[in-house]
């Protein structure tokens, strides 16, 4: 059959195809079987031609041979989202004359685009985004003029953007496209006044998404010839000069952004913009001005984002009246006199930042349910003020609603997840980009909005799906809206391979009627491993290139490491006696702040700002060990040559002197050897910095993961276990008030010169008041994977949380993944392999190569079965800290270590870490996020 002649030569091209890629569903694809009979999976034949390759998301490997260009009636190549699918791009691809649509969103191709792709003069939409492209946008592309979507959005592109000259074609040309998408890479040069033109006009909907690259000079006069354009973001360039004048005519935009970049000249003049959703011009050198009159004309505004902007004067009443009004930021201009918010401000209002203004009064006419924050305005200054809008807000307001279901608490089983309509299935999920929303608050009706949109096309273009959640929004730096999407199969519960590629292909087709709210969007699905006919559910291999990376980064980290263990050895051979708590630690508490008198603090040290900043070398880059939402960590070295880690809160988020001094008087009483304790704080010149003992070997997670260079083997996985056992312990029966740590994970374990493990990071804890002592009701904060799914859904805080966030870090101890590694889970991929009729519990597939020989594993199935055991869906059936404490130590009596002994050998490092094989290391060497650091036994 491998003969080159007629019909045949497609068949000689598919098995090209068949042998370049190995993923499952060409596996599917026999020889010998009907090619276009629907034997082979994803191809589609139109009289015995090809004229459709779809096989999104379908775990393809290898390249795409330059044998693609035979086919040439093909009118759709969709490979998107097989992210192991790479290579070069050949210039065949501008064989295929009749193709309308090429996908290949979110793959590993990589070189620089053909510029034969221009010969594609059907092609409709293109989708190059997310890939690894290099190189220039060829101008070729000036050609396609029947192009309504084009995507080249997160590559590494550079160059500038090219337009016609009368010889060469440019993207000026491209006056049917609707969607230009070039964020994300490395573009350059201005932004040509010919790129604009009226006739783009005569279409309706536009989007110019540039941000995140490097272009210079000013923003063209011309773009205001784009009548039709609806949103634009421009944001997060190096334009300078002027915005011109005539923005206004751009009567049709709902978003606008244009922040950080050097913008000078007047503040835009928006007013008519009537369409006007999103408005974010923050970051920029404007001229100083005062308000300008739209601010309260516009109606449509959700988001109004000025901060930086050179503002002076009042602020009109009628801005918060705007019905729609969610947010707004105005943080670091001159908006002075009085706040006047009126009585009925609008319903939606989340937040209103005024953050280091000159606001000297403020109207209240009630209370209000938005975050309103005055920090460092006149107001505030005043002393004796107390008053809340003076205080950062300590939850940082998110976008809360959530779908909870009401089916009953009963668990699926490994993998499945219990859908809207309370049926256990295998989702297939993703994560859903909104990149210019038109909102900053999720409210229901937006929330319902989009569920309709997308279950009402589900069903026209009937894809099997049942219902659909939408989990864990957020926003990301780039001011994207992000969703987990999980979409539940209708009939089976499971899909097939037919299914997840047409759902996948309508997601990167971008098929959905857009919407005003949800215009732009993209879907990055995750592998989808639970095909019927695979055999292999649950298989998850560790791609080669993240071992890869992860040797080189753990590398260079070691070398940073043993760096500092030597100057911590340096240290102790010298070192003198212990410090001497300062007998006056509160001579320092500035009294003229809200602080509510002098803090009741057990043996910890004041510094003066000017002791921190000579032992940081005045916070020098190179003393930075890590940074989080509270501010910066610093490594300092006292004189007396004691290694200290500070934790310096950011100028702006500093809170109120008096959570500050809450949150000292808690650190300080908590004094355990396994819980890292606070050495002092500075409370002087306006800083607010806590100081903790540097902990030398860093975090649990990066010997984990091989990044620190020490061994862990089975015998001291089991002693670290019992020692951060110890510390929860402490902190739940012993402390007073008792502490919820509410962020167990394993960048919260640290481990001494010793590998003795101390819990750190108090950043989320909640202590137990005294008529409150079984659970406390807070916003759900954690880390996904170690998050208590009870406390998720009731978000009734108790110790059993903690419990459940120790089981994941045992499973984390004994597998070295992380809790979601490529989107699976590993409670459920523990469950799923293991069999308690077999040695070991059937559990090699998962267990971390390096903790040592198989029959070295002694007490790893009473290991596993603890774990499982705080991992437990309900909280009333997971132990308590105490008694994991005392079965650990069960354990270790069984396995022959006696568990009140103390490691005598200081750590010894396990050579380079390229001999381990970890599946992952992307984290910063000190993940100290937002929380607190390492510790200091205050002498006795
Ligand atoms: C602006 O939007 C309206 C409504 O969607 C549309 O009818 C009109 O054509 C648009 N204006 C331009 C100039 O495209
Ligand atoms: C507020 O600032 C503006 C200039 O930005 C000034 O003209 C005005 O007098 C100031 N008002 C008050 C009450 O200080
Ligand atoms: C949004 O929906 C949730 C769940 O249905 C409900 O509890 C909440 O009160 C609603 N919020 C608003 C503002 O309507």
């Amino acid at each position: 059959m491998l003969s080159y002649v007629g019909e045949d030569v497609i068949g000689v091209a598919l098995q090209a195809l068949k042998d370049a890629w190995q993923g499952k569903a060409v596996s599917s694809w026999k020889d010998g079987s009907d090619q276009c009979g629907g034997d082979w999976v994803g191809i589609i034949c139109t009289n015995s031609r090809v004229t459709s390759i779809v096989l999104s998301s379908m775990e393809l490997t290898g390249g795409l041979p330059g044998d693609i260009g035979q086919f040439t009636e093909l009118v759709y190549l969709d490979l998107s989202y097989n992210q192991d699918l790479g290579g070069p791009l050949h210039y065949t691809i501008g064989n295929l004359l009749k193709l309308t649509t090429l996908n290949l969103v979110k793959c590993g191709f990589s070189g620089s685009i053909p510029s034969s792709i221009g010969n594609l003069g059907r092609l409709k939409l293109l989708s190059l985004n997310a890939n690894g492209f290099t190189g220039p946008i060829p101008a070729s592309f000036g050609k396609l003029k029947n192009l309504y979507w084009l995507d080249l959005s997160d590559n590494q592109l550079n160059g500038s953007l090219p337009v016609s000259d009368g010889i060469n074609p440019g993207l000026d040309m491209l006056t049917q496209t609707k969607h230009f998408h070039f964020g994300d890479n490395h573009l350059s040069g201005n932004i040509p006044p010919t790129l604009f033109k009226s006739s783009m006009s005569l279409y309706h909907l536009y989007v110019f998404i540039y941000w995140n690259n490097s272009f210079t000079g000013s923003i063209p006069s011309t773009l205001g010839l784009v009548q039709s354009l609806e949103t634009v973001r421009l944001d997060r360039n190096s334009l300078s000069g002027n915005v011109p004048s005539n923005i206004n005519n751009l009567t049709n935009v709902s978003e606008l952004y244009m922040s950080n970049n050097r913008l000078t000249g007047p503040v835009p003049d928006l007013t008519g913009l009537n369409e006007l959703n999103y408005v974010d011009l923050s970051n920029n050198n404007f001229d100083e001005s005062n308000i300008p009159s739209w601010f309260s004309t516009l109606q449509s505004l959700t988001t109004l984002n000025m901060k930086s902007t050179n503002l002076g004067g009042e602020l009109p009443a009628e801005l918060f009246s705007i019905p729609q009004l969610q947010n707004v930021d105005l943080r670091d201009n001159r908006i002075n006199g009085t706040l006047n918010i009126s009585s009925n401000p609008s319903p939606q209002l989340e937040r209103v930042d005024l953050q280091n203004n000159l606001v000297s009064d403020f109207v209240q006419r009630r209370q209000y349910t938005f975050d309103l924050i005055l920090v460092d305005n006149m107001i505030c200054r005043e002393s004796g003020a107390t008053d809340k809008f003076c205080y950062l807000p300590t939850n940082v307001s998110t976008l809360h609603p959530i779908q909870l279901n009401n089916c009953t608490l009963t668990p699926c089983g490994p993998d499945l997840v219990m859908s809207p309509n309370c049926q256990c299935a295998y989702p297939f999920i993703g994560l859903f980009i909104f990149k210019a929303p038109s909102f900053s608050s999720l409210t229901n009706q937006t929330y319902d909005s989009l569920r309709e949109l997308l279950m009402s096309y589900f069903h026209n273009a009937t894809l099997p799906v049942d219902s659909m959640s939408l989990l864990e929004a957020s926003r990301n730096l780039e001011d994207y809206l992000l969703f987990k999407l999980e979409l539940f199969p209708s009939g089976e519960p499971v899909f097939n391979r037919t299914g997840i590629s047409s759902i996948a292909f309508a997601f990167s087709n971008q098929s959905f009627p857009s919407n005003d709210d949800f215009n732009t969007y993209t879907f990055i699905p995750e592998n989808y491993n639970f095909f019927p006919d695979s055999g292999t559910r649950g298989n998850n291999k560790a791609s080669n290139t993240k071992l890869i990376i992860g040797s080189v980064v753990g590398g260079s980290v070691l070398v940073v490491l043993l760096v500092l263990v030597g100057m911590y050895v340096l240290r102790l051979k010298g070192r003198p006696e212990k410090f001497v708590p300062d007998s006056q630690p509160f001579a320092l508490w500035d009294p003229t702040s809200e602080s509510g008198g002098i803090p009741q603090l057990k043996g910890a040290r004041s510094f003066t700002f000017e002791e921190l900043r000579k032992c940081t070398d005045n916070f020098s880059a190179t003393s930075q060990i890590g940074a989080g939402g509270y501010g910066n960590v610093y490594k300092g070295i006292l004189p007396d040559g004691e290694l200290i880690a500070i934790k310096r809160a950011r100028k702006g988020s500093t809170q109120g002197g008096l959570e500050f001094k809450t949150e000292l008087e808690l650190l300080s009483r908590v004094h355990h050897k396994n819980v890292v304790g606070l050495v002092g704080f500075c409370f002087d010149q306006g800083e607010q910095m806590l100081v903790y003992e540097f902990i030398v070997n860093g975090t649990l997670k990066d010997s984990l993961s091989g990044r620190s260079g020490i061994r862990l083997d089975w015998m001291r996985r089991l002693k670290i276990t019992l020692g951060a056992a110890r510390g929860l312990q402490y902190l739940h029966d012993l402390a007073d008030p008792p502490i919820i740590h509410r962020d167990i994970k394993t960048n919260n374990i640290l481990l001494d010169q010793r590998l003795v493990a101390k819990v750190a990071d108090f950043g989320l804890s909640k202590p137990l008041s005294g008529t409150n002592r079984t659970h406390v009701t807070t916003q759900v904060k954690g880390t996904m994977g170690y998050m208590d799914p009870e406390y998720y859904m009731t978000q009734q805080l108790t110790e059993k949380s903690d419990v459940y966030s120790f089981g994941v870090v045992m499973l984390e101890l004994i597998t070295a993944r992380s809790p979601i590694e490529k989107g699976r889970y590993i409670v459920r991929q523990v469950k799923e392999v293991m069999d308690k009729n077999k040695e070991l519990y059937n559990l090699y597939e998962v267990l971390d190569p390096i903790i040592g020989l198989n029959n070295q594993l002694k007490g790893l199935e009473m290991f596993v079965d603890l774990s499982l055991r705080c991992v437990e869906e309900m909280g009333n059936q997971r132990p308590t800290m105490r008694e994991i404490v005392k079965e650990i130590e069960n354990i270790m009596t069984f396995v022959g270590l006696n568990p009140d002994i103390e490691p005598s050998t200081s750590a010894s490092h396990g050579g380079t870490s390229k001999d381990y094989s970890h599946p992952y290391s992307n984290d910063s060497l000190f993940a100290y996020s937002g929380g607190i650091l390492p510790p200091k036994l205050i002498p006795k």
